[in-house]
């Protein structure tokens, strides 16, 4: 049976591209919408090779009123869009706060004002664990107080939150999922798609698969005087594909009309915390690989430690992640080896 279409905004991008997967193997029609500034037509391959069936894709930059309204009249049979178009690097966003402010909330305004218009209320957005800044109370429950944010890139998730809010406020047809990730990893078991960072990784794991494959001479571990066992932060690490088989749930439960409030929030997390110089000591250990590293000092506007109560998830959506680290970390080596064959 042929089931719905769903519009994924930044399709090609890593989490994207891993959700498309999971949605198409699920039966679902996607059309993924992306303005390949931080992705390539490649993935789209990626996608195919796995699944059987390349996406219907459109290049257009979800901040193009024109365009996007296009979309809405194209393919008028739209059931859920799964927002994840948006610009996500924090140091990034430190720089050039008004083009993060511009593309992830323009591009959202945009979403919900042609949902309303068209009446295709069903939204799953991105959202992320940084809402919650340094929690209180570990492990962090969905209902821990929103911190003020401490880059551009975190407030326009907040305030993107804020803004779906409102929305659905006024148009009570509209409903919304948001989905706060913690830190994802990995990639999909076949290699055929992965994470793609655009230059320096600034993220923990392609820093580490760089390193072990001597692209990178060795990875710095920022900060060796937190309040944690052995010094180094604490994150919550989360496998891809587990966090992309979340949005199939999710759109599920929208299409299904099981979500109890308007705006519903849930933590994906695997409510392990594991420290950086953890995860490379879990990344040696699982592919032998060495990783050299040198311990800096502290990376500015880094959290101390922060992991998730997925209890939430885990009861409502009747979602689990279930990889273990070690098979998580796999995935990513085998996909830095991939990437390298093809270069
Ligand atoms: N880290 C290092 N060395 C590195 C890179 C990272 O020690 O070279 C440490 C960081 O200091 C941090 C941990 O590894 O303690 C994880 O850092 P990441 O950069 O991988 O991820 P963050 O926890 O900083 O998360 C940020 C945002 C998230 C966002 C995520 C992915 O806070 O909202 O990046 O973009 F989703």
């Amino acid at each position: 049976m042929k089931k719905e279409k769903i519009l994924v905004t930044g399709g090609t991008g890593y989490i994207g591209s891993h959700t498309v997967v999971e949605l198409q193997n699920n039966g679902y029609e996607v059309i993924i919408v992306d303005n390949l500034s931080n992705s390539s037509l490649e993935v789209l391959d990626g996608i195919a090779s796995i699944t059987g069936k390349k996406p219907d894709f459109e290049q257009i930059d979800c901040c193009d009123m024109s365009a996007m309204e296009r979309i809405f009249n194209q393919y008028s049979d739209i059931k859920a869009i799964i927002h994840f178009a948006a610009s996500k690097a924090v140091g990034e966003s430190v720089e050039k706060p008004l083009m993060y402010y511009r593309n992830n909330l323009v591009s959202l305004l945009n979403i919900l004002e042609l949902m309303s218009k068209y009446n295709c209320p069903n939204l799953v957005f991105s959202s992320s664990c940084t809402v919650y800044g340094q929690p209180d109370k570990l492990p962090v429950t969905e209902d821990a107080p929103v911190k003020a944010a401490t880059s551009p890139y975190g407030n326009t998730k907040q305030i993107a939150e804020e803004i779906i809010r409102d929305a659905i406020h006024a148009d009570k047809n509209l409903k919304s999922i948001a989905l706060r990730y913690f830190n994802p990893v990995g990639a999909h078991p076949s290699a055929a798609i992965g994470e793609l960072p655009n230059g320096i990784p600034n993220n923990l794991i392609p820093f580490v698969t760089q390193t072990a494959i001597g692209i990178r001479s060795r990875l710095r571990v920022f900060g060796s005087d937190y309040n944690t066992p052995d010094g180094s932060a604490i994150r919550d690490y989360i496998y891809v594909s587990d966090l992309a088989k979340a949005h199939v749930i999710a759109v599920e439960r929208l299409l299904e009309n099981r979500n109890r409030k308007g705006l519903e929030f849930f933590n994906l997390g695997t409510g392990r915390g594991l420290s950086v110089l953890e995860v490379l000591n879990e990344f040696e250990k699982a592919t032998g690989v060495k990783v050299e590293r040198e311990i800096v000092g502290r990376r500015e506007g880094d959290i101390e430690k922060v992991w998730a109560d997925p209890s939430w998830a885990n009861s409502e959506l009747g979602w689990k992640a279930e990889t273990s680290v070690s098979a998580m970390l796999q995935t990513a080596w085998t996909w830095e080896k991939a990437l390298k064959n093809k270069k």
